[in-house]
Order: structure tokens, then C-alpha cells, then sequence
């Protein structure tokens, strides 16, 4: 792989988060692409490899066919030919022996009942070939390999063999306490953002911000940070084509291309212990004079003067016993009270509580978090009608 060669490159991401990748991707330069299931397929050379490992916000992996390593896909006719196929593969040219390695499978082929045995085959064929060269065998290390393999096995018994460049998977931004309760995840917090359509020069709020990933995730995008600059460790890192010299020029570019925000970024939260929580995951982040903080009940916090975009993540009501519906309802009054002239984005897979907030929504995007289907609703604050409203809209234009 010479610094030039340009790489078909997979992004991996999260249902409904295609879009905003693909403008995450064209932002980083990529002309090249097609938008695949939960994937976006790409085109660049080893120093875009880099930058969107670094970059993308959205994305939660990025891995690279082995044709870039001049081996092509190849069909099998039983795992006997596929142990023979992968032993043929040059693997002391990717990784040495002395590091560790994992094979993650997807397989639709009839030719197996079991996605486990052709991931088996295909370690035993790595471990052979060295074995055959060098007289020992690399180990295997499901949990923190330094080589990520995934095999992929079509239901025409296609194999692709692709190299897993990110290792640990990308919305680990390593800012997050593991033990806080219902995070949204990194990357689905950033995508929201990124669909908000927020302009960046007004201010964010959020007003269930809980251990305050929302809140992270607009700093960093609002001071144009990368995500992952502070990752020690990237699967791209371990290979033997590992390039340190454009890496850390890569680095040097993303901090150089860091902006001053000049806007507020707020968080609301009614619980002690979770803003707790909160204030160490932003401190860890780097992000502590970016972010400031209430402890209430959103219902009390009173509006900044400026206006801006609300992005929030409320609880939806699982807990048995639990109900929200007098939540989203006080909610939408307060949008009504307050926020005039703002546009309010709520995640929330509880569609019988999103009616209580009693606005109609401009927007409808269907989004996961985690297993439970959400939708994301936009309301747009105005006084009035949304007749005069768009009177109102004429107005300013014609004044401009
Ligand atoms: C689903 S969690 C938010 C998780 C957050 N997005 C994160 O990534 O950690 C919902 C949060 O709403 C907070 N909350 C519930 N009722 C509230 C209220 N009346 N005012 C402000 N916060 C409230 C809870 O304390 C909880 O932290």
C-alpha cells in the first residue's frame, strides 16, 4: 500500500446516520462514494484513511478490503478451500508474529450453519502460515487485538477479507465514564447534531443533558475539534505499512484547524449524582470552560437572552411504572413559554409521549438508539400561526 494508492474504504455507522457521513466525508475532501445499509463506501489514499479515523464523528468503524493489499475476493467451495484460500494470503507482508490478532465474521453462505467455523478456519490457516514460516504462530486476542480481520462470506460463497484501520470502535471518544446511566452513544449524539441543522454561531442547549455526551459532542463540533485526536491507539497503527510521519502530520493539521465558539453551550439536568457524572466525562473530555452547567428541573432553568437550537435526549418513560407524558407536556409548554424564535430537536422512542408535547413537528427522522426505534422531531418556535409565521419569514426577507 504506497501513500498514493487510493483505498476503497468502508465507513460503518449507525441506521439513519448515512447522509450526515456522506457530508462528513465530502467536508473531508471525498469525491468519491456510495451510500450503502449502514455503511458508506469510499474512495482515498492512506493520508484519508488517517483523517477520517481521526474526523469522522459519525462513523463508528473504517475498514479496508484486502484488495488494497493486492489480494482479490475469492470464491469457496467448502471450508477445506477456504482454510486453503486464506493460508495462501501473504500475512507476515500485513502483521508480524509477535502481535496478536481476531477474525469478526459476517456469513451468508449456505456452505456453513455456524458463523463461528469459517472464522475458526481462517485462524487456523493465519496461525499455519506462520507457522509454516517462521516456526510459531501469533495469538489470537478477541478482546484487544492489535490486527482486527473481519471476514465477510456472501450467499454465493464470496469471501472479501477486510482490515479493521480503527481497532476500538470510533464513538469510543475515551471521555466517557463506562458506569453512566442510559448514555446516548457518541455517534448518534454527534449525527443528531450534525441533523439539527444547528449553524454553529448560536447557542446549544440541552435540557435533559444526563452525563452530558450531547453537550461534548456540540463543543467539539462547535470549536471544530476532531473527535478522536486524543486516541492513543489506532488498528491502522499495527499494520506494516503504518505511516508515523504523515500520521502526525495529519494530527498537526486537525489541531492547527481547532476555531474559537463564540456562543454558549448549556446543559440542564434535575439529577445531582448524574451531573456529577457529566462534569467528570467534559473535564475528561477538555471541554471544561466550553460547557456550563445547571442542576434543576429544566422547567425552572430560564432561557439564555440569544437565541439557539435545543438538542435533548429525554428519558422514555421504561421504567416500570414510569410516566412521561406529564414530562413531554410541561416540555412543549416551556418550548411555547421560552424559547421563541429557537428550533428544538427531542429523541425518543416513546411516540405516545412525543404527541403530549402538543407542537407539531417540521421534521420526522427516524433514528435508533441503540435496539429501540426512535424518532427525532423538530419543532420550530414561533409566536403565532404558522401563517404568520411564514408572513413574518417574507418580511425579514424583504427587509434584508
Ligand atoms: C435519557 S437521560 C439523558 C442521557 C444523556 N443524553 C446522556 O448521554 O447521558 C435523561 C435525563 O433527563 C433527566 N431529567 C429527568 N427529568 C428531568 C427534569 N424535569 N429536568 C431536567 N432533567 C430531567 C434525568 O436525570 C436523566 O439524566
Amino acid at each position: 500500500m504506497n501513500a498514493n494508492q487510493q483505498l476503497k474504504i468502508v465507513a460503518k455507522t449507525a441506521a439513519g446516520l448515512e447522509d450526515v457521513l456522506i457530508e462528513e466525508l465530502k467536508q473531508l475532501g471525498v469525491t468519491d462514494y456510495e451510500k450503502g445499509i449502514r455503511a458508506v463506501t469510499f474512495y482515498g489514499n492512506k493520508e484519508m484513511l488517517y483523517k477520517a479515523n481521526i474526523w469522522l464523528r459519525t462513523a463508528n468503524r473504517l475498514i479496508v478490503p484486502f484488495k488494497e493489499f493486492s489480494i482479490k475476493e475469492f470464491s469457496i467451495k467448502d471450508a477445506d478451500d477456504l482454510y486453503r484460500q486464506v493460508k495462501r494470503i501473504e500475512w507476515e507482508t500485513i502483521f508480524d508474529v509477535d502481535q496478536t490478532f481476531a477474525i469478526d465474521s459476517t456469513v451468508f453462505s449456505p456452505l456453513f450453519n455456524h458463523t463461528k467455523f469459517p472464522a475458526l478456519k481462517a485462524k487456523d490457516a493465519i496461525a499455519d502460515r506462520f507457522r509454516s514460516k517462521f516456526d510459531k504462530r501469533p495469538n489470537v486476542d478477541p478482546e484487544k487485538p492489535d490486527i482486527r480481520i473481519n471476514l465477510h462470506i456472501s450467499i454465493d460463497n464470496r469471501c472479501t477479507i477486510s482490515l479493521d484501520s480503527s481497532g476500538d470502535p470510533l464513538f469510543k471518544r475515551g471521555y466517557r465514564d463506562s458506569r453512566s446511566l442510559a448514555p446516548i452513544k457518541e455517534d448518534l449524539a454527534a449525527g443528531m447534531i450534525l441533523l439539527s441543522e444547528w449553524d454553529k454561531d448560536s447557542n446549544f442547549v440541552d435540557l435533559f443533558c444526563g452525563s452530558g455526551t450531547l453537550l461534548i459532542e456540540a463543543a467539539m463540533i462547535a470549536n471544530n475539534i476532531a473527535p478522536n485526536i486524543n486516541r492513543a491507539v489506532f488498528g491502522f497503527m499495527n499494520w506494516k505499512t503504518f505511516d508515523e510521519v504523515l500520521f502526525n502530520k495529519v494530527i498537526d493539521e486537525a489541531l492547527d484547524e481547532e476555531i474559537d465558539f463564540k456562543h454558549q453551550i448549556i446543559g440542564v439536568d434535575i439529577d445531582a449524582r448524574v451531573m456529577g457524572m457529566s462534569r467528570a466525562n467534559i473535564e475528561a473530555a477538555g471541554l471544561t470552560d466550553k460547557i456550563t452547567l445547571f442542576k434543576k428541573d429544566f422547567k425552572d432553568f430560564k432561557a439564555p437572552d440569544k437565541k439557539g437550537v435545543i438538542v435533548s435526549n429525554p428519558p422514555y418513560g421504561e421504567r416500570i411504572g414510569e410516566n412521561v407524558d406529564d414530562l413531554y407536556k410541561a416540555f412543549g409548554d416551556n418550548l411555547k413559554a421560552q424559547y421563541d424564535g429557537w428550533n428544538a430537536w427531542l429523541i425518543s422512542s416513546n411516540m405516545g409521549a412525543l404527541k403530549k408535547v402538543g407542537l407539531r413537528p417540521s421534521r420526522k427522522i427516524k433514528l435508533f438508539n441503540g435496539s429501540l426505534e426512535c424518532r427525532f422531531m423538530k419543532y420550530e418556535m414561533y409566536k403565532g400561526t404558522k401563517k404568520t409565521h411564514k408572513l413574518a419569514k417574507a418580511d425579514e426577507n424583504r427587509q434584508e
